[in-house]
């Protein structure tokens, strides 16, 4: 199987990890100050995850437990030259199914705003428009969704 999701774990996932976020979510963005040490990526709730594609990292999630049915995604990212070719979809369905695999029922995203229209195409839907990330969410019915 060429894609599959792995949680992040050794030293070289790590680094992946960082190195996608920082330049998608933080440079590209012209932000700075992204901190490769911050405590949240470490809780034991929240759970670092790296699309794997073709042997080699691609993109990013973060899944964190909220309580026993919720979880929020945070920090997707699909590296620069990669995106628009169907592995956001790809992500997407696999921390869904990771999700559905900790027993979780709901999941939220605060999207980027550019980036509800993704978020849409997969079956989420916005809950609060008016915001900066507009809230999203999405149910996880039993089995694997089609989308
Ligand atoms: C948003 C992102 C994760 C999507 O990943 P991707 O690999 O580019 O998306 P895919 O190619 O799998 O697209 C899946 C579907 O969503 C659509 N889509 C993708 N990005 C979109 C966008 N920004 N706006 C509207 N639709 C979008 C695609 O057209 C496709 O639709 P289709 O299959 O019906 O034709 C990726 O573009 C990215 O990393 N962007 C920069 C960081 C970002 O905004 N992250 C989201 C933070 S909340």
């Amino acid at each position: 199987m060429p894609s599959h999701l792995k949680r992040v774990e050794s030293d070289g996932d790590w680094a992946a990890y960082h190195s996608i976020r920082k330049r998608i979510l933080w440079e590209d963005r012209g932000l700075g100050g992204y901190d490769e040490r911050h405590p949240d990526d470490r809780l034991a709730d929240n759970h670092p995850l790296l699309l794997m594609h073709d042997g080699a990292p691609v993109g990013t999630a973060r899944l964190d437990v909220v309580d026993q049915r919720l979880g929020i995604v945070r920090l997707v990212a699909i590296e620069a030259g990669l995106q628009r070719r169907g592995l956001g979809r790809i992500l997407m369905r696999q921390v869904e199914s990771y999700a559905r695999g900790l027993g979780l029922v709901w999941l939220e995203v605060n999207a980027a705003k550019n980036a509800e229209g993704f978020y849409q195409r997969l079956g989420w839907e916005t809950v609060h428009s008016d915001r900066k990330n507009p809230l999203m969410t999405k149910a996880l019915n039993a089995g694997d969704s089609p989308s």
